[in-house]
Formats: C-alpha cells, sequence, structure tokens
C-alpha cells in the first residue's frame, strides 16, 4: 500500500495514552465501529481507563441515551495494552495522546516509524506540539499530522486537524474524514501555530476573566455566570480551565509562551501556585472551585 493511504485503508485504530483525553478518544472510535486498542505503559492506567469507560457505558444504557448493544459492541472493540512494539504494528491509524513532553513523544514517534504498517497515519492529540517536531523521527513526515481533540472527548464535537509543512494532502484528507467517521466536525489549519484556533481564542477569554478577577472587578463565580447567561457559553472560564486542568492550562501557556515570547501568553501566576499546591481543577478535587462536596 503506498502512503496515500484512504479511509478505507483504516479499520484499526491505536491510541497512545490512556489518559483523559485518550481513552476518550479511543472510545468514541470504538463507538464508531472501529476496532481499536489503547496503549499504555501504565497497567494501572489502562485498568483506570477500563473501569471508566465500562461504567460511562453503562450508564449511558441506564439513561436510555446508549443501546445496550451497541455499547457491548463498543466495548468488545476495545483492546488495552502495555506493549507498544506489538500493537503498533496492527494499526492504520495511530493517535499518541501520551504526556506532552518531547522527549517522550519523539521516542513514540520513532518507535512508529519503525514498526506501523508503511500505509499508517501518525497523528498526534498535542495541542502545544505541532507535529512537525516528531515528523521528521518517523521516516515518513508526509503521514504525519495533529488531530486534537477537545475535553470531554466523547461529547465535543470539534478536532483540530493541523498540517505542517510536508504533511500530504491525502493524510490531510483521510484524517478530517476520520473524525467525521467519528461523528466530530473537524477542522483543518494549514499552518503550524503555537495553540492553535480553540486554544487561542480560550487563552484570549482566560486572560481577561484572570484580569478582571485580578483587579478585584468581579468574583470569579459572577465572571463565570456572565459568560454563561450573557455569552451563551456551557460554562465560565473558571469552571472550564478547572475541567481542562491548572497543570494543562499552566503548560499550555508555559509551552506557548517559549514559542511566541508574547507577554500576553506568559503563565499566569496564581493558576502557577495553584498547581504548586496540587490544586489542579476537578481531577484533584479542587481548582478555582472546591469539588469536594
Ligand atoms: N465525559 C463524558 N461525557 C460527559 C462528561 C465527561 N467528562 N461531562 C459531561 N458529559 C456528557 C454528559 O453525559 C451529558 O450527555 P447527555 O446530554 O447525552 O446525557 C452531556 O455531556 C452534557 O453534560 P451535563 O448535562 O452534565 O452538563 P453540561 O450540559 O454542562 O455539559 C460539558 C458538560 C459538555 C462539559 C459542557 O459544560 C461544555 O461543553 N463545556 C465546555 C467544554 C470545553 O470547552 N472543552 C474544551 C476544553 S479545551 C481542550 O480540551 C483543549 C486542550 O488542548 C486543553
Amino acid at each position: 500500500m503506498s502512503a496515500e493511504t484512504g479511509i478505507e485503508n483504516i479499520s484499526t485504530i491505536l491510541v497512545i495514552g490512556a489518559g483523559t483525553m485518550g481513552r476518550q478518544i479511543a472510545m468514541t472510535a470504538a463507538l464508531a465501529g472501529f476496532a481499536t486498542i489503547i496503549q499504555d505503559i501504565s497497567a494501572d492506567g489502562l485498568a483506570a481507563a477500563r473501569t471508566e469507560l465500562e461504567g460511562w457505558a453503562a450508564s449511558r444504557v441506564a439513561k436510555g441515551k446508549l443501546e445496550q448493544a451497541t455499547a457491548t459492541a463498543a466495548l468488545e472493540a476495545l483492546g488495552y495494552s502495555t506493549d507498544l512494539d506489538s500493537v503498533a504494528t496492527k494499526a492504520d491509524f495511530i493517535i499518541e495522546a501520551a504526556t506532552e513532553r518531547l522527549d517522550i513523544k519523539t521516542q513514540i514517534f520513532e518507535k512508529l516509524g519503525v514498526l506501523a504498517p508503511a500505509h499508517a497515519i501518525l497523528a498526534t492529540n498535542s495541542s502545544t506540539l505541532g507535529s512537525s517536531k516528531v515528523a521528521e523521527a518517523t521516516g515518513r513526515p508526509a503521514q504525519v499530522c495533529n488531530m486534537h481533540f477537545f475535553n470531554p472527548a466523547l461529547v465535543m464535537k470539534c478536532v483540530e486537524v493541523v498540517r505542517h509543512e510536508t504533511t500530504s494532502d491525502a493524510t490531510v484528507e483521510t484524517t478530517m474524514e476520520l473524525a467525521r467517521r467519528l461523528g466530530k466536525e473537524p477542522v483543518l489549519i494549514n499552518r503550524e501555530v503555537p495553540g492553535f484556533i480553540a486554544n487561542r481564542l480560550m487563552g484570549a477569554i482566560q486572560r481577561e476573566a484572570l484580569f478582571l478577577a485580578e483587579s478585584g472587578i468581579a468574583s470569579i463565580e459572577d465572571i463565570d455566570t456572565t459568560a454563561r447567561t450573557a455569552l451563551g457559553h456551557p460554562m465560565g472560564p473558571f469552571a472550564l480551565m478547572d475541567l481542562v486542568g491548572l497543570d494543562v492550562i499552566d503548560f499550555i501557556a508555559q509551552a506557548t509562551h517559549a514559542e511566541t515570547g508574547a507577554v500576553e501568553d506568559a503563565p499566569n501566576e496564581r493558576i502557577a501556585a495553584l498547581v504548586a499546591e496540587g490544586k489542579l481543577g476537578r481531577k484533584s478535587g479542587a481548582g478555582f472551585y472546591d469539588y469536594k462536596g
């Protein structure tokens, strides 16, 4: 098979990383009928993903939002593995959603370049690292792009497909079409730019929200209420930062600032202080808000 992989060649999807994003991306693929493998170096991480996805499916069925047969088929379509070497050889499309560290991602993509079938497309879910950073390591840069999902990935419709300078048209088209088959509405970003579209828009709102709160102009609760009731946002900026994870927000700011050097991209001190206290948002039980109750 040539590098011009079409959607018709994709039957098995490998998701690398069983964290918040990876597990939901994998379930999305399984629900769309693809044989899907989740790979993670941590067996505990895989077990936690499996428990959460089984619980999610059971609650959707109980609410009457998912047919039992569809849930069962999706759960059966999901495979779990700690061994990247063995599963990489089986995948037609790979979505890397591992830790946001360039050294880790480069190692993974180097390995994929050797092990994945020649026709396989290698995508990264990274929100901060453009795929050009890992493309050369694969030996097949034309088949590499970003495929960026949003949290919670089972719900959010947007997928940002980002091409780097030598990503082929076929790779872009197949990735866009795959996103559609997963029930998403992909958007295309023609040139790598820190933050792509969504995180740049989100960053602008967050900066303004932090300014209003830190200046004592309004409380975080009232700022969040205004975003919902005046602008129709599903949740306010502080609640959203807690959902995404303050460590992730801080990391995005650090990575963006390192690339742009722009004052407005600098990490926020209050967020860094919350992260230092272990207040990472919803996942740790507290962030801007307290979730323990
Ligand atoms: N996992 C899976 N499903 C979830 C979920 C989760 N964590 N949270 C909510 N849902 C589902 C619910 O089951 C429900 O499904 P249903 O309507 O079919 O029963 C649906 O989402 C709506 O949930 P709720 O009624 O409980 O609450 P809301 O109506 O407030 O929706 C929300 C929750 C979907 C999270 C909504 O508030 C929202 O869209 N918030 C904004 C999220 C957002 O902006 N995400 C992008 C973050 S940025 C990012 O991810 C980029 C990265 O690079 C940082």
